[in-house]
């Protein structure tokens, strides 16, 4: 049988997840129970106190991580939400080729990246772009999540049929190598172009992303666990860390109030910095 929470255990747990991921909770007690109740009398534990003592005391990242990937979901697949890949293509790239100046860098974030599905169909999409150019440029893509577990997924690169289910069959053949039973590893070429570190949302923007600002940043599917005003926050901070002329995308169930912002408008979940 499940653990049952307390009221004062569950404010504890939902302070937690508040404070130090952004994560709102309030509204989601039997979720809670549902997903943590199970495993936390599985291990032994006799309360929700003593499991949050073991979380907030683990200092080598695993109970955060389980906690994490308990209470909110990784799902993911390749070109999900197909808008911001045509968009991409079709606008975004054509734009950045011509302004980029002699550099050929072009600087692109995939912040909350759960196990690389966005940033690969994002570096197949630059591949096909750039055909025989591709070589003159950096296209490196910066993948980042807070689930140690998940990037150690996207850096395997191993994936299922289902989840490929939205990419064109020849992108198939070209950047997987399938290994059986409905299995599919992303090619060595497409893995190296995307660079993948632990980062948590909540934390300031690193100094190096202001004096190195983004192109591109996609943020989807993850600010539908945060508050509003945690949300505004976090979009002012990515906003700081985005070129002039450089774009926001935000997944299309977590729109942001335009008032709140300075990005312009361009589209359902495509925003931009003015030039
Ligand atoms: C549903 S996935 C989004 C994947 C992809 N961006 C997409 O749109 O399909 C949500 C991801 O957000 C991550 N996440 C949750 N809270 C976070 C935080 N505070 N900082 C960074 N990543 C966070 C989770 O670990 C999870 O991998």
């Amino acid at each position: 049988m499940a653990l049952e929470i307390t009221d004062a255990e569950f404010q504890r747990l939902v302070k937690y997840m508040y404070d130090n991921f952004g994560i709102n909770l309030t509204a989601k007690k039997v979720l809670v129970q549902g997903r943590l109740g199970n495993m936390l009398n599985e291990r032994g534990f006799k309360s929700y106190n003593e499991y949050l003592d073991t979380v907030m005391a683990d200092k080598s990242g695993a109970e955060v991580t389980t906690i994490l990937n308990k209470l909110t979901t990784n799902h993911t697949y390749f070109m999900r939400e197909p808008e911001h890949y045509t968009f991409l293509k079709d606008t975004i790239l054509p734009y950045m080729k011509q302004s980029c100046g002699g550099d050929h860098i072009l600087r692109i974030w995939s912040a909350a990246c759960s196990s690389g599905e966005e940033c690969y169909t994002t570096a197949m999409l630059m591949d096909q772009f750039f055909g025989n150019e591709k070589g003159m440029w950096d296209t490196r893509i910066l993948a980042t999540d807070i689930s140690q577990n998940v990037i150690e997924k996207a850096k395997r690169g191993v994936y299922s049929d289902e989840s490929m289910k939205g990419l064109p069959n020849e992108w198939k053949t070209r950047y997987f190598n399938d290994l059986g039973n409905g299995k599919y590893e992303i090619c060595k070429g497409i893995k190296d172009e995307v660079i993948y570190k632990t980062f948590n949302l909540m934390d300031p923007m690193p100094d190096k992303y202001k004096h190195k600002p983004f192109d591109l940043i996609f943020c989807r599917n993850v600010m539908i666990y945060f508050d509003a005003p945690t949300k505004q926050a976090l979009v002012n901070r990515f906003y700081d860390v985005v070129k002039p002329g450089g774009y926001f995308f935000t997944g299309h169930a977590e729109s942001i109030n335009r008032a709140d912002t300075k990005f312009e408008y361009i589209q359902p979940a495509i925003y931009r910095r003015s030039v």
